[in-house]
Formats: structure tokens, C-alpha cells, sequence
């Protein structure tokens, strides 16, 4: 393969370097084993690249590195050229071989198969580490990954409130809504909880957390997972008054699956799931509320009736913070 040494490729080469360093030392610092080591620093690399330290089948380190669309255009050949270019360096810097690097891209094209898993491989799975929790995480299966990593501080937040709650005895229920793989119930069940409830409307997720469970030692029968359209569901719990210490409630943007009634846009339903989470707290109950919507606005009235507080500040963890850009989310606890 043609060595790239152009000097814009040393420019991103040399910040990958010095981003590594730095995130390296900070991640050792906090016992953090996963965590994001480059966020668009030179605007002309436009990738988010995440390091994953897994500790099952093998220990061995990967990078998942997504390709943000800016929008400009190359020709196939340089495009390929470039991305290939780009790969090479973060391999070097890393010294991560190219198996263990994994490429999302904006464009499916021919020419960097060894960076991507061809459609008919089976991808393989791992075990990672969280605050000494394991979860399952897939690099090459799906766009994401199994375990959001700018959710890490908000994990620690939830299970805090359920270690308080446990340590004073109260048989503490979690609600996790839209739970993905789950790895909000798996913080909060060996935090303590006594039962929890995790919906999600999808089969693959729910098995995941399954086997998030499974990693973890969580005892399925008093922490159940329900496959249910959470606009649905949420009528059913308001109306059979069903209470929950503890709730998380982060729905993805927009949703229509075939499996639901009516679509979910979260920017004009959030008042009406806020509302029913809400109606479903036990007396000093607590709603976590996160959304990735990047245009969202809350509505005012809402944060003043449900006593919400914005804690994005301390929900998005350093490693995804960059001057002057949004974050991935941003969330509200109420409560407490
Ligand atoms: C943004 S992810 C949630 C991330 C998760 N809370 C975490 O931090 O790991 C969105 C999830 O919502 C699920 N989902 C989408 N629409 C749904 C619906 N109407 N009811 C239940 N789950 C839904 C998807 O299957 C997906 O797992």
C-alpha cells in the first residue's frame, strides 16, 4: 500500500498522539477502561475514536472509529486512498494492529476491507469493564457498539441513588426505559436495587441485556425485561399505578418501528413521557431524563411543574466534552 505522508495526515497523526496521552492518563487516573481518545480535533478528520480495553475472549484493546459526515466530497479513489491513509496512521499511533480496529463509515465503498468486517463474518464479541461490571460489546455488528460510553457518568449517578436508597433499607425498584442493552439496570442492580423493570421494543437488545445480566451474576426472575413499545406500556403502569424509586428515561430521537402504534419524536412527546414517568414515582422518587436530540428544547413549564434539574454538565463525561460544540446529550434529573 502507497504511504501517505502528507503533512495534513501528520497533523492528525500527531494530535491522535498527543489526545492519546493525555486520555490515557486521565482514563488510568479513574480506573476507566473505556473511553473516547479523539472527537473531530482537526476539523479535516472528521472521526470520533473510541478505545475499548476488553478483557474476554482475549484481552486486547480496540478502536471503534465512526466517521462523522461533514458533507465534502472526494472522488471514490481518493477517498479510499485517504481513508486508508487515515486507518494506517491511527494503527501506528495506537499501536493497535488493523484486526482491531473498527471502521464505521459514512459511505459504504470498496477498498479498506481490512479495516471492515465483511457482511458474512460473523462478528465477534467481547467483554468489557465499567466500574468493575462487565458488558458485552459488538465493534462490528451494528452502528453502535452495546455500551454508550457518554453515558458513564450517569450510570455512576443512578447507581449512587440506588446504593443510597438500598443503605437505608428501602427494597429499592428501578424503571429503565428504552434500555438498549440494559447497562443502566446492571449499575443499578448490583448497586442494590431489590427489582427492576427494563423495556425496549427490541428482541436483539433485550437478549443482549440478557447476557448482560448473565455476565454480571443478576438474578432474572426480580429484574425482568419486558419487549414492549414504551408509549404503550407507560399507559398500562400509569394506569395499574405502578411506583418505581428510581426511573431512567432515554428515548432515541425519533423511532417508528413496524412493532409500534404511533412514531416517537421526542422533541414533541417528551412532556407526555416526562409527565407519565413522573406519575409513576414512589414519594422521594427520582427521574433521570437524557436526550441526544441535538436541537432539543425543553419545555419550560415542564422543568418548573416537575422540579427538573439540568445536570448535562456533570452527565457528559471530560472525554466527550470540546469547546464551544454540544455535547452528545443532555440530561435532567428531578427529585432530590
Ligand atoms: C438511545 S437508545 C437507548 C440507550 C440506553 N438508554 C443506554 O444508555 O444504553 C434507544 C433504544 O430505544 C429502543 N426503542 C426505540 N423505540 C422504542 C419504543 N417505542 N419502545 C421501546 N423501545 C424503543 C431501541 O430499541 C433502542 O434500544
Amino acid at each position: 500500500m502507497a504511504e501517505d505522508n502528507s503533512p495534513m495526515t501528520s497533523a492528525f497523526a500527531n494530535r491522535l498522539r498527543k489526545n492519546l496521552a493525555h486520555w490515557s492518563k486521565w482514563a488510568r487516573r479513574r480506573g476507566v477502561t473505556c473511553f473516547r481518545i479523539y472527537d473531530r480535533d482537526v476539523p479535516q478528520f472528521p472521526f470520533a475514536i473510541d478505545w475499548y480495553e476488553a478483557i474476554s475472549p482475549r484481552t486486547e484493546t480496540h478502536l471503534h472509529v465512526q466517521e462523522i459526515d461533514t458533507g465534502w466530497k472526494m472522488t471514490d479513489e481518493d477517498y479510499t486512498a485517504w481513508l486508508v491513509a487515515v486507518c494506517d496512521a491511527i494503527c501506528e499511533v495506537c499501536a493497535i494492529p488493523a484486526g482491531q480496529l473498527h471502521l464505521k463509515r459514512r459511505e459504504r465503498q470498496r477498498g479498506t476491507s481490512q479495516y471492515e468486517k465483511l457482511d458474512d463474518v460473523a462478528a465477534e464479541a467481547f467483554v468489557v469493564l465499567e466500574a468493575g461490571h462487565r458488558f458485552e460489546v459488538n465493534f462490528d455488528s451494528y452502528l453502535d457498539t452495546g455500551l454508550f460510553l457518554d453515558h458513564r457518568p450517569m450510570r455512576a449517578m443512578v447507581a449512587e441513588s440506588i446504593a443510597g436508597r438500598a443503605k437505608r433499607g428501602n427494597g429499592t425498584r428501578f424503571l429503565n426505559l428504552f434500555a438498549y442493552t440494559g447497562s443502566f439496570t446492571v449499575h443499578a442492580a448490583i448497586a442494590g436495587a431489590g427489582h427492576s423493570t427494563t423495556v425496549d421494543l427490541s428482541n436483539t437488545y433485550q437478549a443482549w441485556t440478557s447476557r448482560n445480566f448473565a455476565h454480571n451474576g443478576i438474578d432474572a426472575h426480580r429484574h425482568v425485561l419486558v419487549r414492549a413499545d414504551v408509549l404503550g406500556w407507560l399507559v398500562g403502569a400509569v394506569a395499574t399505578k405502578q411506583r418505581y424509586d428510581v426511573i431512567v428515561l432515554d428515548p432515541p430521537s425519533f423511532s417508528n418501528s413496524k412493532k409500534m402504534q404511533d412514531d416517537l419524536d421526542v422533541q414533541r412527546d417528551h412532556v407526555r413521557l416526562v409527565t407519565q414517568c413522573h406519575e409513576l414515582l414512589s414519594a422521594g422518587g427520582e427521574l433521570f431524563f437524557s436526550t441526544n436530540l441535538r436541537s432539543f428544547e425543553i419545555e419550560p413549564q415542564l422543568v418548573q411543574k416537575m422540579s427538573l434539574r439540568e445536570i448535562t454538565h456533570q452527565s457528559v463525561p471530560e472525554d466527550f466534552q470540546r469547546p464551544n460544540r454540544r455535547g452528545p446529550h443532555r440530561a435532567w434529573r428531578t427529585g432530590i
